[in-house]
């Protein structure tokens, strides 16, 4: 459509979503954070009582289907409650991980998706935004760090809200959560082949923002 579309992917803690959210304020466009839905509808599943196996693929999917998100400025809501905190937990994003391999979920998934593009513009952050969802937007940027590196930032972001955590086990967790999220069958993670690698080890959030509006300054 006539929508522009930014679409930002890349691994766990790439900083992916913080640079795709400021590009979006910068630029006065929506912003899609995809990795929340699937968030929300692990959220929604355990609530419904139901475990993250293949074998509740299709109740898992009618909650995907019908999942009653809003997203508030900052906060995001499920329904009448503030799940802003649930979201971030590492359960949650652990669950969010085994249902995202479900290709009947990430189908239900796309309406939800694609009903946040609009005029001016969209800028959606993910795993899939630009080899699934938005296949022909204008600028694709697949953004990683080393393992290293994006172990060390979560360590961080954890310790700044007091919560206790060790750099190793953070990094063998967001390995296997990469491991996973690049093997499965569906949208697995991967670069869309027109999309622009952003190493952003060595960079600040401001550095690799301005790169990302510089890309979208040359296609205008
Ligand atoms: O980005 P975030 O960590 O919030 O995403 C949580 C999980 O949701 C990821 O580990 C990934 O498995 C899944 N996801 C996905 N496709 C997206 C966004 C997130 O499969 N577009």
């Amino acid at each position: 459509g006539a929508v522009p579309v930014i679409c930002i992917d890349g691994p766990t803690a790439s900083g992916k979503g913080t640079v795709a959210s400021l590009v979006a304020q910068r630029l006065g466009y929506a912003f899609l954070d995809s990795g929340a839905l699937y968030r929300a509808t692990a959220l929604a599943a355990a609530r419904a009582g139901l475990v993250m196996e293949p074998g509740n693929e299709a109740a898992i999917a009618v909650i995907a289907r019908q999942l009653p998100i809003r997203f508030d400025g900052e906060r995001i809501w499920l329904a009448d409650e503030d799940v802003s905190e649930a979201l971030r937990l590492e359960a949650t994003g652990a669950d969010a991980s085994r249902i995202s391999a479900m290709a009947t979920v990430r189908t239900a998934l796309l309406d939800l998706q694609h009903g946040f593009a609009r005029l001016p513009g969209l800028v959606a952050d993910g795993r899939d935004m630009g080899t699934v969802i938005f296949p022909t937007a204008p600028l694709k940027v697949f953004m990683t760090a080393s393992a290293a590196c994006r172990a060390e930032r979560r360590h961080k972001q954890l310790i700044s809200k007091g919560i206790d955590a060790k750099i190793d086990s953070l990094r063998a967790d967001l390995e296997a959560r990469d491991a996973r999220d690049q093997s499965r069958a569906v949208a697995p993670l991967k670069p869309a082949q027109d999309a622009l690698l952003l190493d952003n080890s060595t960079l600040t959030i401001e550095e690799t923002v301005a790169q990302v509006l510089a890309w979208w300054q040359e296609r205008q």
